[in-house]
């Protein structure tokens, strides 16, 4: 196995401080039945990645009925609201009127049923004004105290600005504390790359000199660092060596270049 691959995939995911606290403000937002959260994050953060692996530990759970929209693009909030009813299984109706009623159905009979409804965006920065408007409607679904449905948004950070709109107030009052990720630490990078190399059982490489070389061009960005990473380490790999070093490390950096 490739242990810099690019795809997200929850399992190659290092779970940093950063990222355990962002996971615990998520899963408080869904356990208490908080509504709505979000992840926000520049390009390459590991938004996905993460929005994954959380959403993972809860398709696992018998309380709960989730679903991961992984790129919302619909031609109308319509289409958007029959797309979230056709992840749980819902019927589809010709107006939006019923279909919200089908919708509001299922989730009273879910919240009866003790099982917790939790929809995940991601790409949520694809999310018109209607469409975010029908996100609202969706959050209306409540008794007193609970939300009867939780909806975890992950997107960059365009989507705070998006949020930020005063048109969009009604909706933004309503999110619980939000999260943005910001660039790992040299400690994390470090850790990040032994972890890969763990989880693909191979030795590790890299040499510190040149994990700090990695973390300062990458500037602490996951996916630059496991862009650079998996250009040292196949340079490595066809030279024949064991070891990934400074002067091998700048090489692979000058190959990143476009
Ligand atoms: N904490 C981490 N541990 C290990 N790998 C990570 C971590 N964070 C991100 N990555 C890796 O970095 C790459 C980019 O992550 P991801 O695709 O999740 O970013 P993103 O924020 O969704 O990017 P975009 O804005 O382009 O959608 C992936 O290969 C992912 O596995
Ligand atoms: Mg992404």
């Amino acid at each position: 196995m490739k242990p810099f691959s690019l795809s997200p995939n929850p399992d190659c995911l290092f779970l940093t401080p950063a990222l355990k606290s962002v996971i615990a403000k998520v899963t408080y937002t869904i356990d208490e039945r908080q509504g709505l959260t979000c992840i926000l994050g520049d390009v390459g953060m590991g938004k996905t990645t993460l929005l994954r692996w959380i959403a993972e530990q809860y398709a696992e759970r018998s309380d709960v009925i989730s679903a991961l929209m992984p790129n919302p693009r619909f031609i109308s909030d319509f289409a958007f609201l029959k797309g979230v009813c056709q992840e749980f299984d819902i019927k589809t109706r010709r107006s939006q009127f019923e279909q919200e009623n089908e919708l509001k159905g299922f989730l009273v009979d879910s919240y009866q049923a003790g099982k917790n409804v939790v929809l995940f965006i991601d790409e949520a920065q694809s999310l018109n004004g209607k469409m975010l408007e029908q996100i609202r409607a969706m959050l209306n679904f409540e008794t007193g105290r609970e939300k009867l449905i939780q909806i975890v948004f992950s997107g960059q950070m365009e989507l705070r600005d998006r949020l930020k709109d005063p048109s969009k107030k009604a909706l933004s009052s309503r999110i619980f504390a939000p999260s943005v990720l910001t660039p790992m630490s040299l400690e994390d990078t470090k850790a990040l790359i032994g972890y890969r190399c763990e989880y693909a059982r191979v030795p590790n490489p890299f040499q510190d000199d040149a994990v700090t070389l990695i973390y300062n061009h990458s500037g602490g960005v996951p996916r630059e660092v496991i862009k650079a990473c998996s250009i040292a380490y196949t340079l490595m790999v066809n030279e024949g060596g064991s070891v990934v070093d400074v002067e091998l490390c700048q090489a692979a950096l000058a190959e990143s270049v476009m």
